[in-house]
């Protein structure tokens, strides 16, 4: 069994986790409304591999003991300002989300939970990726701007993305 507040911060990351595969969702709409399917295509993924980060706290927690929660989520933006404030406001979640993870893996060690700091190994490993994926997008914007003949070729790059 974990520890009581070792569960109620992973009950509060799969809510985290589920707003995420909502907000890349919305995120894949607006880019698939502006005739962007490659973007779409890779919001679309992001999404689901957060649900897969869901998934995987809820089942850690039922594995050990405890039925998780099933949270409501958060109404995600319907609507961005440009291309790059998607990607910018990606980055922000991930960023928001590393931080919440290194608290819980704080907490873990405050609370001399072994299991949840080993599980929480894997989450720490995958943000480092989370940002950088976001990072080289936006770096990559920085370096060909946003006009059309740029975003054209952004949207066939990340139409490629295969997992
Ligand atoms: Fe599940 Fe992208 O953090």
């Amino acid at each position: 069994m974990l520890k009581p507040k070792v569960i109620d911060a992973l009950n509060k990351q799969i809510k985290m986790e589920a707003d995420a595969s909502q907000f890349y969702l919305a995120a894949a709409a607006w880019c698939e409304d502006k005739g962007f399917s490659g973007m779409a295509h890779f919001f679309y993924l992001q999404s689901e591999e957060e649900r897969e980060h869901m998934m995987k706290i809820f089942k850690f927690l039922l594995v050990t003991g405890t039925r998780p929660e099933t949270p409501a989520v958060d109404q995600p933006p319907m609507d961005f300002p440009s291309f790059r404030s998607v990607f910018e406001k990606s980055l922000q979640h991930e960023q928001n989300v590393t931080k919440t993870i290194h608290g819980i893996v704080d907490l873990c060690l405050a609370e001399k939970d072994h299991a949840a700091f080993h599980f929480l190994q894997w989450f720490v490993e995958e943000q480092i990726e989370e940002e950088n994926l976001f990072r080289t997008i936006l770096d990559k914007l920085d370096l060909i701007g946003e006009d059309g003949k740029s975003l054209y070729w952004l949207d066939k790059e990340l139409g490629e993305r295969k997992e």
